[in-house]
């Protein structure tokens, strides 16, 4: 059941970023930061027929977190979610990101990529070995990420405008050759262009790099190859059941 359903801003004109949390009694806190759930609101027309995947931001014993951004026709009847509306969720799914010891981490998130982070900087035993770089758009006061710059050390770049991107690019390839240089780990979510600047670089300095890959999914589970991507060795493989986390050198982009 919805507990909260709360917009925290525009992340672009008429996108809306919002924070859903939902009871969910049976939840075993098995879960690890980087897995989804399919979520599919009991209401919906029969015309939605597929859940929408949503990285688990947070979770404890009783309910999960997520966050979403009003991009399409589903997203926009999630908005709609009101408190005691129910739900229907399968997960979590998919495999996750590492969590080294000893080892420093970056984080690179990208927009609504930052969402796995949340989890993973509160189930780390080592947040002070976290640093967090944040690329995204203005404006987002409460985007939640104000908690974990309390814990970890964040550098925040606000995208403004589009001649910004190649001072997002130029950083992130310095940051990744730095982390490859002290043998550090780097752990990414965001969209494609994102990632695909950080799957170069990776490649290009020899990084240990783990990178959350956002396809469309329609199933979760692996039946409807809705979501393939290409294996280090050119191969189709599901990004639903093998990932959504891959390791750099084992990744085409
Ligand atoms: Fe259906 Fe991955 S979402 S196979």
């Amino acid at each position: 059941k919805v507990i909260s359903n709360k917009p925290l801003g525009l992340s672009s004109p008429g996108e809306e970023i919002v924070e859903l949390k939902l009871e969910y009694p049976d939840w075993k806190p098995g879960w690890r930061a980087g897995q989804f759930v399919m979520i599919r609101p009991v209401s919906w027309p029969l015309d939605l027929v597929w859940g929408r995947p949503f990285s688990i931001c947070n979770a404890d014993e009783t309910s999960l977190t997520i966050l979403f951004q009003v991009v399409g026709r589903g997203t926009a009847r999630l908005l709609e979610l009101k408190e005691g509306d129910e739900v229907n969720i399968w997960g979590p799914l998919g495999n996750f990101f590492s969590k080294p010891q000893n080892r420093p981490v970056l984080m690179l998130a990208g927009g609504m990529g930052l969402a796995p982070f949340c989890g993973y900087v509160d189930t780390h035993p080592q947040p002070e070995n976290l640093k967090l770089f944040f690329a995204h758009r203005p404006p987002l006061e409460n985007y939640p990420y104000k908690g974990m710059a309390a814990k970890v050390d964040v550098e925040d770049i606000r995208e403004t405008k589009p001649s910004d991107i190649p001072t997002i690019i130029a950083r992130v390839e310095e940051l990744v050759k730095e982390y490859a240089e002290k043998d550090g780990l780097i752990v990414a979510c965001g969209p494609h262009p994102f990632l695909k600047t950080i799957w170069n670089a990776a490649n290009k300095y020899g990084a240990d790099a783990e990178l959350s890959l956002e396809n469309r999914m329609a199933c979760g589970v692996g039946a409807c190859l809705g979501c393939v991507c290409k294996d280090g060795d050119d191969h189709h493989t599901q990004v639903c059941t093998t990932g959504p986390v891959f390791k750099a050198n084992n990744l085409s982009l």
